[in-house]
């Protein structure tokens, strides 16, 4: 047996082709979950890549009022602006490089649409959207809502730099994040060049994924190739490696995500996830009602 004193590199267990479809008001996403395939990576239940889409003057597609309950609305945008509003009164543009983190809580109604900007000029919207569960103590917790513009996004280069890092949630080559969570996550976006590696640590009580948004990818110990629009699920261990071959033909781009799993059942109905039949009757009977109030600005 092999003596190591070092916390095990995480293998990469399943790589995941995208699905694409239409979502929202009817724009294309690549989803690797949730599918029939894979429901969830626990705490993520969603992971969507919006687009890239071009969009000419007055073409563009986002969606309209609908309400969540139990979880958290992640957007990230790489290109396009949005502009979001809800029913607790906030509203925001996101522009490329911004992060809204929606903490829906007990229920909000909000709209995600593209700016009056980008309507009337059009152009290409490419970004991101993750639902981050929330444990069954927090489902019905006030809503949040955290608009973190890039200029406060914390970023980190290595030393050879060949290695890029936005912080958007957790720690990554000494920078921490700006953002709260209310379970500990990790949310990374790495650019590296050929001839990269990183071995990003990550607490050994994480779930971890990767997604690839560009280029090609060499995940986990074994540097499996993971290519754009797939998704690599790590294994059980410490540290995640990632990097990119010498003679690739260029740099590649990826989201690492990690977090504590729940351990705890699921029930989805739509845009409201809680933990038990029960309580998704009560979510949509609350929202018919209108207890999860209306934008109304
Ligand atoms: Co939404």
């Amino acid at each position: 047996m092999l003596e190591t004193t070092t916390k095990q590199e995480r293998l990469v267990i399943a790589v995941i082709n995208s699905e694409r479809m239409l979502e929202g008001g009817g724009f294309p996403v690549r989803r690797p979950f949730p599918t029939a395939r894979l429901s969830q990576v626990d705490p993520f239940l969603l992971f969507d890549h919006l687009g890239p889409v071009e969009w000419g003057p007055g073409e563009g597609i986002g969606a309209p009022d609908h309400p969540h309950r139990g979880f958290e609305t992640v957007t990230y945008l790489l290109s396009g602006e949005m502009e979001h509003k809800d029913s607790a009164g906030n509203s925001g543009t996101l522009r490329p490089g911004d992060v809204q983190w929606m903490t829906a809580g007990r229920g909000v109604v909000h709209s995600e649409l593209p700016s009056a900007d980008f309507m009337k000029n059009g152009g290409t919207m490419n970004g991101f959207q993750i639902w981050v569960n929330l444990p069954a103590r927090d489902k019905m917790t006030r809503p949040r809502y955290q608009d973190i513009p890039a200029t406060q996004i914390p970023e980190a280069v290595s030393a050879d730099g060949k290695v890029k890092v936005r912080v958007i949630a957790g720690d990554s080559l000494g920078q921490s994040a700006v953002i709260k969570t209310h379970t500990p996550i990790m949310y990374l976006h790495f650019t590296l060049k050929p001839g990269a590696v990183i071995v990003q640590p990550v607490p050994e009580n994480y779930n971890a994924l990767a997604y690839v948004i560009l280029g090609e990818l060499r995940a986990g110990d074994e540097r499996r190739a993971v290519r754009e629009g797939q998704m690599a699920r790590f294994g059980g261990g410490g540290a995640v490696r990632l990097g990119v071959d010498e003679n690739a033909a260029g740099p590649a781009e990826l989201l690492l995500l990690g977090g504590v799993p729940h351990g705890e059942p699921v029930e989805r109905h739509g845009p409201f996830v809680m933990n038990t039949r029960e309580e998704i009757v009560q979510a949509i009977r609350d929202y018919q009602d209108g207890r999860m109030g209306n934008i109304n600005f």
